[in-house]
């Protein structure tokens, strides 16, 4: 039998130690198992951010920062990409296995067949502002779903968690594109089952009862590509948001809403709106890149340079690398005098000059998923408070599959961290008149 790897912890002021276990993974980086400390040598473990803790298991997603590596189900972004779609990829972030003939079709089929939302549900729209935030919108009627789904749900059930799972994809794209013809005081538009997924949330956000509407082959093929790169990213943000939202037990609608939340941030899925606003304040600058350049480098100013940077990627995002040659694609199918070349030009300037300073070399801050992708979806007509709406629609398999995940684990528990108390000590109350 081989010897149980360790790591011994001495505490230098008593003595005493203890013997952690290394937990080895399947591929990346070992993990000190640190769960005794606190029993045995009555301490707790600091680290805001997670930037060295491990929350859980899993066996979904892959991602090596240093390399720039991410695999879902162990097949690379890259091959993903170039072969897959979207809903095939869901099945596999959901199964851990890619489909095969038949199981492609019975899945697409399930999924088609839950797209049309409950009736009730359009009235929640119309409670909401003219000019509400649709990632607002979002928040707001995905948690509503869990009034609608709530008593069915057992979700200690395996059948009843997949229910869910579908529900939840299948329904994600008609949500998302009523939010965005609410604000615009259009009509809301029905799924249609003959059409594929990406084509289905084009055909609601932009066909009008009036006329024929027919979506670019081009857009429907880069917005099916957009919802696979951002399909999963393990533990990012929101997905840990969804698994301590879980891990209480609570409603999985309730739970991905609360990812939704997350990832509405600028530091997170939002980035992708505000890198254009920066690129188009670029422009109106007369493109002096340099300027900006330096104003993300000057620590007394928080601006930051958007879409750049990631906590985990140190090497070049495999998801920006992608969906920039789409973007160069998607413009020179538009044709050379399109209005976002422009954008596209300054973007490849910024990461040019960028990526020659020793600001940004020496942090290891390369472009992110989110700096070229707001350009393709400025180009397919979608606006820009859209842009995360879009990677809530995409996120959803990879957050209902973390929950799926979770709730199997026989080592979850509720989620819970502990603290480093920084406040007063014990002090008695003392009465207003006296204060
Ligand atoms: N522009 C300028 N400097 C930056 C940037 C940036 N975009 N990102 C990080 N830095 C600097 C920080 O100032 C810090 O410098 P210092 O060491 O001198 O203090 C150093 O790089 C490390 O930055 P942290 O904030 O500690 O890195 P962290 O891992 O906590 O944050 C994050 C990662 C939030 C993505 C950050 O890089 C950022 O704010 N980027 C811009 C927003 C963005 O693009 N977000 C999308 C992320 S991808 C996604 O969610 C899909």
């Amino acid at each position: 039998m081989s010897k149980k790897e360790t790591v011994t912890l001495t505490d230098n002021s008593t003595g005493k130690q203890i013997e952690l276990p290394i937990l080895r993974p399947t591929n990346g980086t070992p993990t000190i198992d640190v769960r005794a400390l606190y029993k045995e040598l009555g301490y707790f473990t600091y680290d805001p951010g997670f930037l060295s803790t491990a929350s859980c298991r899993s066996s979904i997603t892959f991602l090596d920062g240093e390399e720039g590596v991410l695999q879902y189900g162990g097949y690379p972004i890259e091959q993903l990409a170039r072969h897959s779609t979207f809903l095939e990829t869901c099945y596999l972030l959901l199964s851990g296995e890619l489909p095969n003939k038949k199981e492609l079709k019975q899945f697409t089929t399930i999924i088609t067949c839950h797209t049309m939302l409950h009736e009730a549900l359009k009235r929640f729209y119309s409670g909401f502002r003219r000019d509400a935030h649709p990632m607002a919108i979002m928040v707001g009627v995905v948690g509503a779903l869990s009034s609608f789904y709530h008593d069915e749900i057992d979700i200690q059930n395996a059948e009843h968690r997949m229910i869910a799972a579908h529900q939840l994809i299948a329904k994600m794209p008609t949500i998302a594109a009523w939010s965005y013809r609410y604000a615009n005081g259009l009509p809301f538009t029905y799924p249609k089952n003959n059409l594929s997924y990406p084509e289905n949330f084009l055909h609601m956000m932009f066909s009008m009862p009036t006329e024929p509407y027919e979506p670019d082959p081009f857009f429907v093929k880069a917005l099916d590509l957009i919802m696979i790169l951002h399909a999963d990213h393990e533990q990012n943000a929101s997905t840990s948001t969804v698994r301590l939202t879980g891990s209480s037990e609570a409603n999985p609608f309730a739970a991905v809403s609360a990812g939704i939340a997350s990832l509405w941030g600028p530091a997170h899925g939002g980035a992708n709106e505000s890198v254009i606003r920066m690129l188009v304040d670029i422009v109106e600058s007369d493109n002096d890149v340099q300027y900006y350049v330096d104003r993300a480098k000057d620590k007394s100013n928080n601006f930051r340079l958007m879409g750049f940077g990631h906590r985990v990627y140190k090497n070049y995002d495999p998801r920006a690398r992608i969906i920039r040659q789409t973007c160069h694609d998607l413009l020179e199918h538009l044709g050379k005098d399109n209005e976002y070349q422009e954008l596209f030009d300054t973007a490849m300037e910024l990461e040019r000059i960028a990526l020659e300073d020793d600001y940004f070399v020496s942090r290891n801050l390369y472009p992110n998923v989110d700096f070229y992708s707001g350009i393709i979806l400025l180009a397919m007509g979608i606006p820009l408070n859209m842009f995360t709406v879009i990677f809530a629609m995409s996120r959803t398999v990879g957050w209902i599959s973390h929950w799926n995940e979770m709730i199997q684990d026989p080592e979850s528990r509720i989620g819970r961290p502990r603290q480093l108390y920084s406040g007063a000590l014990p002090r008695d109350y003392i009465n207003i008149e006296k204060r």
